[in-house]
């Protein structure tokens, strides 16, 4: 699938959840009204859709949320799309599957994932610290997350940490959670804010520029440009001291929508064709109509990424302290 800006889109995320177990101030508000699930497609709606992807050349398919953990019977659905990984299709099959998580189910679910063929996975902690965690997440539990972790890494799962960089919450860590990711055998990403959903608190006073905190890590660590990809957004340098990577996800500062391959399909099979555009298509009432056979849903999805828009808009509004896209990003996933 080429879209009309000549960008070939490989990279499906599938929010397989709205709900969460936690409420990271930056991501939502405290009293969050989740969808009824009615409105929730299925775990075998998503996968016919992640198929008919997957037929049109997408290689990668991660599952977010919300938490896409908490869904229940989520490995189900982990499990089908694996039975995708190396399959010769028309198309090929998928390259990777994989997942975004908060880390607080995966102590339980670690040897399953990989048993689905889930390799690699990113772990969200934006912070070491159990008090600023607890802070960050509004009531989480930091032990229950590094367990997770590390029955994640014993089950043979490449971690990379995402961070997102914060002001006055997480601004004096990033040396210490790279020391940490180093000591472990860890990736690091920090990623700058982005002004999504209404989050009851104002984001100008979160928001902190990637270009300032890297030259601030300059002082302490020598990071050497890598052409290291993963697919996704971030930009990597080699850590020499520890061997290991970091990333920096930089919407704001430096855009990198120009080399956009990834769509969003959230749990109500509602398609973005960009994480900062209102712009979508409905995929729901095709999946639940009779009429609709496996031809017509690639057409439709055809149609959809004909409509991929060239970029996001993001600005962090200081004056009307307004979000940018009105949607949260746990109705994304990211
Ligand atoms: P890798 O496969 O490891 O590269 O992961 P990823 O960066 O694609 O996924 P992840 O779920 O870890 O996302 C990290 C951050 O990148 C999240 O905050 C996402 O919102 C952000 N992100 C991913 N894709 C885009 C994008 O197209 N535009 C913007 N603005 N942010 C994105
Ligand atoms: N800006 C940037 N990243 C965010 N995430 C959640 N909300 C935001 C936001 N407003 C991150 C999470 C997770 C990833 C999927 O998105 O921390 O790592
Ligand atoms: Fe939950 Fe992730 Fe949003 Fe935090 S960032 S509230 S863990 S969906």
């Amino acid at each position: 699938m080429i879209d009309p800006f000549g960008r070939r889109i490989s990279y499906l995320r599938v929010s397989v959840t709205d709900r969460c177990d936690l409420r990271c101030v930056y991501c939502m508000a405290e009293d969050m009204t989740f969808l009824p699930k009615r409105e929730v497609l299925t775990l075998e709606e998503l996968d016919r859709l992640c198929g008919t992807f997957i037929g049109l050349g997408v290689e990668k398919i991660r599952l977010t949320g919300g938490e896409p953990l908490v869904r229940k019977n989520v490995l189900q659905l982990f499990r089908s799309l694996g039975a995708w990984i190396g399959a010769k299709g028309e198309n090929g099959g998928l390259k990777e599957l994989t997942v975004t998580t908060n880390g607080t189910q995966l102590a339980g679910m670690a040897e399953d994932l990989y048993a689905a063929g889930v390799r690699r996975i990113n772990v969200s902690l934006d912070t070491l610290d159990p008090a600023a965690f607890r802070a960050a997440t509004r009531w989480g539990d930091i032990e229950k997350v590094l367990d997770g972790i590390f029955a994640a890494k014993a089950a043979g799962l490449a971690i990379k940490i995402n961070a997102v960089a914060l002001k006055g919450v997480n601004e004096g860590e990033y040396d210490r959670m790279l020391a940490w990711c180093g000591e472990h055998g860890f990736d690091l990403c920090l990623i700058e804010t982005m002004p999504m959903g209404d989050i009851s608190s104002d984001r100008t006073d979160q928001y902190l520029p990637l270009s300032l905190v890297r030259s601030r890590l300059r002082e302490h660590w020598t990071l050497e440009e890598t052409d290291y990809r993963t697919g996704g957004p971030a930009r990597y340098y080699t850590v020499k001291e520890t061997g290991r990577r970091i990333g920096f996800i930089t919407p704001m500062t430096h855009n990198f929508c120009e080399s956009c391959n990834r769509v969003r399909l959230t749990c109500t099979g509602t398609l973005y064709m960009c994480l900062g555009q209102e712009d979508s298509a409905d995929f729901r009432p095709l999946l639940r109509d009779p009429a609709v056979d496996d031809a017509a849903l690639r057409a439709a999805v055809e149609a959809a990424i004909a409509r991929k828009p060239k970029g996001h808009d993001f600005i962090i509004d200081r004056r009307h302290n307004r979000p940018s896209v009105g949607r949260h990003m746990s109705v994304t996933g990211g």
